[in-house]
């Protein structure tokens, strides 16, 4: 299979390029390539898409999602890896679910689908999970997503295990105590809603915690989902005196802030809560100046059932695979944060490095993973195409540009937009 006449995202910058695919490696990169093959003019090719941050629901949750659902969600969103999180039922905490999760993602035979295996045992927070077999069944890195470890010892042991076998803990930041059933960002959009608020130092202060870990341990961790601008700040310094820290943030954290909740849409209900302004710009900061290193989805797929009830009881979540990249394209790289290489960086060739992966860059001998986009094409976000089972998103009927047209896995084409 040829490539011809793509705008390919190198890691020093885009050219025109023709890609010669062989045995699902990409054999050839050159401005001519001779043959047959798909015309890819106007199209821009990225390394494939990497989202480190999703979750399946399956098994426990079909309703919500099943990984074949969410995978093909995952290539219409242009995504060639996703790593999907253990919080499903039951808890993606031994070497059986992970196994299973595999399984299922082979049937699906759509993206490449990495499980993330849990701390401790059905997410208890009480003893660890089976560390080492979970790895050997193919768990890709460790995380108690949903909610941190409370126990910092635990927390400390979990790291050093997690080291032993070559995997990095995803850290949700959350002290539930401070958190104190909070729903949304405490401020003035609390106070005008009524709705019970949540403040920042409940993030930071696991966020401190963690660092104070890998510091004082001399490993390596990782920070989900960060919201805030503390904890961007956090992080910054960590990383400035040599801490092993990685951190990712998500697209709603830098396109949305929580004036957003002012209509009760249970959709902006996410956790972490939307923030302020203040922490939007330095999120937008901290994923320029390198403190953020990757762009997960945290793709949170919730049934109606669950979303449409009183703001209160609504269940945290945002379904974003298919937003991810015309979110982060729209908002970081044509408002000039970012250039297209160091988009491609937090979307694949960082969350590839932090897990251990292979792809994240286009390159003679890499798998043939690569995603095709028309950076010009502007679109309305409309739930209704969603292929994803949930159809939770703050974003509908939101203008943003950059339409994902083909996401190649190993060679073979996985998704291609059908033309109307
Ligand atoms: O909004 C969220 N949804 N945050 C989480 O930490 C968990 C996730 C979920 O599983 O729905
Ligand atoms: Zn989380
Ligand atoms: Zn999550």
């Amino acid at each position: 299979m040829i490539i011809k006449n793509a705008n390919v995202v190198l890691k020093g910058g885009v050219k025109k390029l023709d890609v010669r695919i062989e045995k699902g490696k990409i054999a050839e990169l050159a401005p001519q390539i001779e043959g047959m093959g798909y015309d890819f003019s106007g199209l821009t090719l990225f390394p494939g898409l990497i989202d480190m941050h999703v979750h399946l629901r399956e098994p426990g949750y079909e309703r919500k999602e099943t990984i074949e659902s969410g995978a093909r969600a995952a290539v219409k969103g242009g995504f060639t890896q996703i790593c999907c999180m253990p919080n499903t039922k039951p808890v993606a905490d031994n070497k059986v679910v992970v196994t299973y999760i595999k399984a299922r993602a082979r049937e699906a035979d759509l993206c490449k689908v990495h499980p993330i295996g849990a701390i401790t045992e059905g997410q208890n927070g009480e003893n660890l999970a089976a560390i080492g077999a979970m790895k050997e069944a193919g768990a890709v890195a460790l995380s108690e997503d949903g909610k941190s470890v409370v126990r910092t010892n635990l927390m400390a042991n979990a790291m050093r295990y997690a080291a032993d076998f070559g995997l990095k803990c995803l850290c949700h930041c959350e002290d539930k105590s401070l958190v104190d059933g909070g729903v949304v960002n405490e401020g003035y959009y609390s106070t005008l809603t009524g709705l019970k608020g949540s403040v920042r130092a409940a993030e930071d202060i696991i966020v401190a915690r963690e660092i104070c870990l890998a510091e004082s341990l001399g490993l390596p961790v990782h920070i989900c989902h960060v919201s805030t601008y503390s904890a961007v700040q956090l992080i910054r310094e960590a990383k400035a005196r040599g801490v092993k820290v990685t951190a990712e943030t998500c697209p709603h954290y830098f396109a949305l802030t929580d004036a957003a909740i002012a209509g009760f849409d249970t959709d902006t209900k996410v956790n972490p809560p939307l923030r302020e302004e203040r922490d939007r710009l330095a999120v937008i900061e901290g994923l320029r100046d390198g403190t953020l290193d990757c762009i997960a989805s945290d793709h949170a797929p919730h049934h109606a059932d669950d979303k449409n009830v009183e703001y209160d009881l609504a269940a945290f979540g945002i379904s974003g695979l298919e937003t991810s990249f015309a979110l982060s394209y729209t908002y970081l790289v044509k408002s000039g944060v970012l250039t297209l290489s160091e988009l491609a960086g937090k979307m694949s060739a960082n969350p590839a490095a932090i897990l251990g992966l292979t792809g994240g860059t286009v390159e003679v001998g890499a798998p043939a993973d690569l995603t095709a986009a028309d950076l010009g094409e502007e679109w309305t976000v409309d739930p209704a195409e969603f292929v994803s089972k949930g159809k939770n998103t703050p974003f509908k009927g939101m203008k943003v540009c950059g339409r994902v047209k083909y996401t190649v896995v190993d060679g073979k084409i996985k998704y291609e937009e059908k033309r109307a």
